[in-house]
């Protein structure tokens, strides 16, 4: 029930982006915890490139992989970058094991990752782990499930949305789950760095 690769849904989300509340804290907290030393930077679920173009503002020389599958989202993120030469913008689907990049000591994503399944969730989790260097780390802000129906269906509300009008595409996991995936895989300082609500920012650093 993926319905990204939709133009409709791409762009109906891009109209709305900046006014989801509350989103610009967890962005400015991700973009502490990512030094502004980093050469190489994964952003994995890029859409039209919102969180790498902020990366950017501070480490303007880093390398960077931006990476969906929505035909509408990689035309706006190819037309965002279109004069910086290092942004490379890849084609693929999350559903499938990420394609050989090299590695990278920043690897980002920002509501994209509870479009996949459970199962893949956690083995891209340890596929990341794999592509990042040592020190390296991972940055996920992401929609994550309330721990009841009702705080969900509160959420929703104050978001604008009810149950029959989520969207079909998500896949929520909660928080706890998620970190303890990340600290068995091996990841280390594991922590939910920052959370509104059904927003949170899950973030693990390779030794
Ligand atoms: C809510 S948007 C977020 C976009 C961007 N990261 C941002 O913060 O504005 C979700 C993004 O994940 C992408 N996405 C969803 N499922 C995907 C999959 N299976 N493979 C690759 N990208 C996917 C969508 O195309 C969309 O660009």
């Amino acid at each position: 029930m993926n319905q990204w690769p939709t133009q409709q849904h791409a762009l109906d989300y891009l109209a709305r982006a900046d006014r989801i509340p509350h989103r610009t804290e967890g962005e400015a907290e991700l973009l502490r915890q990512v030094p502004t030393t980093v050469r190489r930077i994964l952003d994995l679920g890029t859409g039209d490139g919102r969180l790498l173009s902020l990366l950017k503002i501070d480490r303007p020389d880093a390398k960077s992989v931006a990476l969906d599958f929505s035909p509408t989202m990689l035309e706006a993120v190819r037309d965002r970058f279109a004069q910086d030469a290092t942004v490379q913008v890849l084609d693929h689907n999350l559903d499938d094991p990420l394609p050989d990049l090299g590695t990278f000591d920043a690897i980002v994503s920002s509501f994209a990752i509870h479009h996949v399944t459970h199962e893949r969730k956690r083995s891209l989790y340890q596929e990341i782990f794999e592509k990042l260097d040592s020190g390296g780390v991972f940055c996920n802000l992401e929609h994550v499930a309330s721990p009841t129906p009702e705080l969900h269906r509160r959420f929703l509300s104050i978001i604008g949305y009810s149950p029959e009008t989520e969207d079909p595409s998500n896949q929520l996991l909660d928080v706890e789950a998620q970190l303890q995936w990340l600290r068995s895989i091996g990841f280390q300082q594991v922590d939910c760095y920052w959370k509104w609500l059904e927003m949170a920012l899950l973030i693990g650093i390779k030794p």
